[in-house]
């Protein structure tokens, strides 16, 4: 379905007001961009993968923690996680089947920043992008001279393959590999949708032998179709996390495996300074996940942290960086349903926002925030487009058991 601009700028409206609905609702992360409160309390901030490691991360910050020591525990969880294929270990590989990694940090108490890009074989490339701080005059390190460095760091090498993400590369090789990043990229002039034409009619064969080949390769009936779509749709799983501690003292991180099945060497937003994780100990931290190339464009985190200073609340600050990239689009809903983004916001008082382009990627599993600041807890971001994103690359009539309920496709 096409959407005019004038389209775009109702649901741009309605977007808002629905925001500003939801704001008055209690779960909504929202309500706590109300003006700087007086007494500070320590405050972690996340995507919602971090969920399970801030308990550890809230007390050795509560009991005297750096706050980059702090955020660094939270994203340590996933990139140690097998079964995490969005960070570190077990992250899905690029096109050659090798996993390349991502992280940056700000701390900023010392108003340092360190950075890696493209890093193999070390899984905790946030803690080396903390190494990079402590142990270089540089800011950012990439490929095989940031892993050499690891190494002299003491980073054991590993293999980052697990079989689950071995598995997973090799039937996107089967099916796909000649289909995704090569060609003009959504942002191009060039860029077509496809035709839905008769190719279209045979997804249903296409994903029957998916299926059958999924099966050969042994990966479990369970997991089978979601494995098909991280095939079909390659995914930019990522986690930020900022933390505040009760002197004012705030840091952020940011770490990922980057684009599924990437080009060898391309980097994302999140080892960018600015783009995945921008932190000012004047003003406040902020980070991204999602389309990366689509938030260096808008320098997304610093976009944000800059807006903060000039007196916006954390949740206008993330939404007039979301605005800039629907801007960059003209408003063509056509292309911005093909991405997403989410911010999230910690302003140096604790007032936090978590923001994202669509609710979600489909109406039963909305972006959210996960939060810790005595209280542990998930909040849905705010979106300032209403619908859920579509995955890409477009495909015209895709089977049920890959599409999702966005009613911008009904
Ligand atoms: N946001 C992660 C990436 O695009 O690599």
């Amino acid at each position: 379905m096409s959407i005019t601009r004038r389209g775009f700028l109702s649901t741009a409206v309605a977007a808002s007001v629905a925001a500003g609905l939801e704001g008055q609702e209690n779960t909504d992360a929202s309500r706590h961009v109300e003006p700087m409160r007086a007494a500070r309390r320590p405050i972690i901030i996340c995507a919602n993968n971090g969920y399970n490691y801030l308990d550890d991360a809230f007390s050795f910050l509560k009991n005297g923690g750096d706050t980059l020591d702090a955020a660094i525990r939270v994203v340590k969880g996933p990139e140690d996680d097998p079964n995490d294929d969005s960070v570190g270990l077990g992250g899905l590989p690029n096109e050659e089947g090798v996993v390349e990694l991502d992280a940056c940090c700000m701390h900023g108490p010392t108003r340092r920043a360190g950075s890696v890009g493209g890093v193999r074989n070390i899984k905790n490339v946030a803690l080396v992008s903390k190494a990079v701080i402590e142990h270089t005059g540089h800011v950012m390190l990439v490929g095989e001279g940031a892993e050499r460095f690891a190494v002299a760091m003491g980073f054991p090498r590993e293999n980052l393959l697990t079989e689950r993400s071995r598995k997973i590369w090799l039937l996107w090789k089967q099916f796909h590999s000649t289909d995704d990043w090569w060609g003009p990229g959504l942002a191009s002039p060039q860029f077509q949708f496809p035709d839905a034409g008769p190719r279209s009619e045979l997804w249903e064969e296409r994903l029957r032998r998916m299926e059958e080949h999924a099966a050969k390769l042994g990966i479990e009936p369970e997991f089978r179709m979601a494995a098909i779509r991280r095939v079909v749709f390659p995914p930019t799983g990522t986690i930020h996390c900022s933390a505040l501690n009760e002197k004012g003292e705030i840091s952020g991180c940011t770490t990922t495996s980057g684009l599924a099945f990437k080009l060898p060497g391309r980097c994302g937003d999140s080892p960018v300074i600015g783009a995945g994780c921008y932190t000012d100990q004047d003003v406040g931290s902020a980070g991204a996940t999602g389309s990366g190339e689509e938030n260096i464009k808008v320098a997304g985190a610093h976009t944000i942290v800059e807006n903060m200073r000039r007196g916006m609340s954390p949740q206008e600050a993330g939404m007039d960086a979301l605005k800039r990239i629907v801007r960059n689009y003209n408003g063509d809903m056509n292309k911005l349903r093909f991405m997403d983004m989410t911010y999230y916001v910690l302003r140096k008082d604790g007032a936090y926002a978590g923001v994202s382009l669509w609710d979600g990627y489909s109406p039963t599993s909305p972006h959210k925030i996960a939060i810790h600041d005595g209280t542990k807890r998930s909040e849905k971001t705010v979106a300032l487009l209403k619908g859920v994103s579509q995955e890409f690359p477009p495909f015209p009539n895709i089977p049920k058991e890959l599409s999702q309920d966005s009613e911008y496709l009904k």
